[in-house]
């Protein structure tokens, strides 16, 4: 059983279908065919508004890309410190952006609060030899598994809008806080201040499906001449395209990520029955992050159960990690099955009570 990641499976029957339908016959490269220009124009119906659309591969690609057009090379991008985009991308965002930084902020959760960061901008000097802040970068979902409501999403594009940053959503997980929070995609994203959005779509049954979304034309500008530069102009573009349109037919995504979040439900319902066991912070989309005893860790790994260890940096102050005990991380996926999920809760239920009996 494996609960490491929400990439470890593959992709859904409905993608891998679009793709196949997609692959016969000829049609224009480079992304000039009739599916990416259907696709494009359904991103306009699910934002409610036109946006500019460019396809690529991976969500390192998307989040650098998108960054390096809302940041000059002099410039400063604000994120949490947690960030998949200052710790998880090899220095991809700083790369593209040709020397410009990443300032990592602290806060619960990996979620970062309005007034923290209106209170760095506002500590930063005004002077040549400082790097002027340039945009702001959020995971929604965030590293920890937190999803920003709507007030605290508008609250910091009002903090963007004050100090003249373009406001970047990295969503790989975008669909799993989509149906978390039962608001509109417009709702979480242009109407609350983003600029330009990550939106992933690998995780939730894509194969490589990953789009940057623009809502400030004036980051669209220059963003095919990036994008070709960092050799994600895809020659055979129908192909990536194709996957949306299997996963957007039917309400294909919505179905994937509620079932994701509500395994992750279950799962955190369940654990949260067993002594000696809490979470870290509530469990708000599709990943669950325990505190639980060592002895439960060992007899969940001896079971062959796989899920990765999780930093105790973004605890809330008054939480703290025991030296008999382990934070970890659980994701689930459009793919769980709710028997593996069942079979775990199993596993460490009867872990709890050896352990106690011993
Ligand atoms: C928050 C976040 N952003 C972006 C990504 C996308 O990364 P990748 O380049 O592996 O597709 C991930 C994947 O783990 C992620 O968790």
């Amino acid at each position: 059983m494996n609960f490491a990641s929400d990439n470890i499976v593959g992709a859904s029957a409905p993608v891998l279908h679009a793709i196949l339908e997609a692959n016969a016959g000829t049609m224009a490269a480079y992304g000039n065919d009739e599916i990416s220009q259907c696709v494009k124009a359904r991103f306009n119906e699910i934002f409610e508004r036109e946006v500019s659309v460019f396809f690529v591969t991976t969500g390192t690609a998307a989040n650098a890309l998108a960054l390096s057009s809302a940041v000059p090379p002099y410039g400063l991008c604000v994120c949490h410190r947690e960030a998949h985009v200052i710790d998880d991308e090899c220095g991809a965002p700083e790369f593209f952006m040709h020397g410009a930084k990443l300032a990592g902020l602290p806060g619960v959760g990996a979620k970062l609060k309005a007034d923290d960061v209106d209170v760095y901008l506002k500590s930063l000097p005004k002077a040549v030899k400082q790097m002027p802040p340039k945009a702001l970068s959020i995971s929604q979902v965030s590293e920890g598994g937190l999803v920003y409501g709507l007030d605290e999403l508008a609250a910091l594009g009002a903090v963007c809008r004050e100090h003249g940053l373009s406001f970047h959503m990295d969503g790989a997980r975008f669909v799993n806080a989509l149906v978390s929070l039962g608001c509109t995609p417009a709702d979480m994203t242009w109407r609350r201040g983003v600029d330009i959005l990550s939106f992933g779509a690998t995780k939730n049954g894509g194969l490589m499906a990953e789009a940057i979304v623009v809502f400030k034309p004036a980051l669209a500008e220059a963003l095919d001449y990036r994008s070709k530069r960092a050799g994600q102009i895809i020659s055979k573009g129908r192909l990536i395209a194709a996957q949306f349109e299997g996963y957007f037919a039917d309400g294909h995504w919505l179905d994937n990520a509620r079932h994701a979040n509500r395994m992750a439900t279950l799962l955190s319902d369940g654990l949260l029955q067993l002594p000696g066991v809490r979470l870290a912070w509530p469990t708000q989309a599709n990943e669950v992050f325990p505190i639980i005893p060592k002895t439960l860790d060992q007899a969940l790994k001896a079971a062959g159960i796989l899920y990765h260890p999780w930093t105790d940096l973004s605890l809330p102050e008054a939480e703290h990690v025991a030296d008999h005990e382990v934070l970890i991380r659980l994701v689930t996926s459009w793919a769980s099955r709710e028997e593996d999920v069942r079979r775990l809760l199993e596993v460490a239920s009867s872990g709890i009570s050896r352990h106690a009996a011993e």
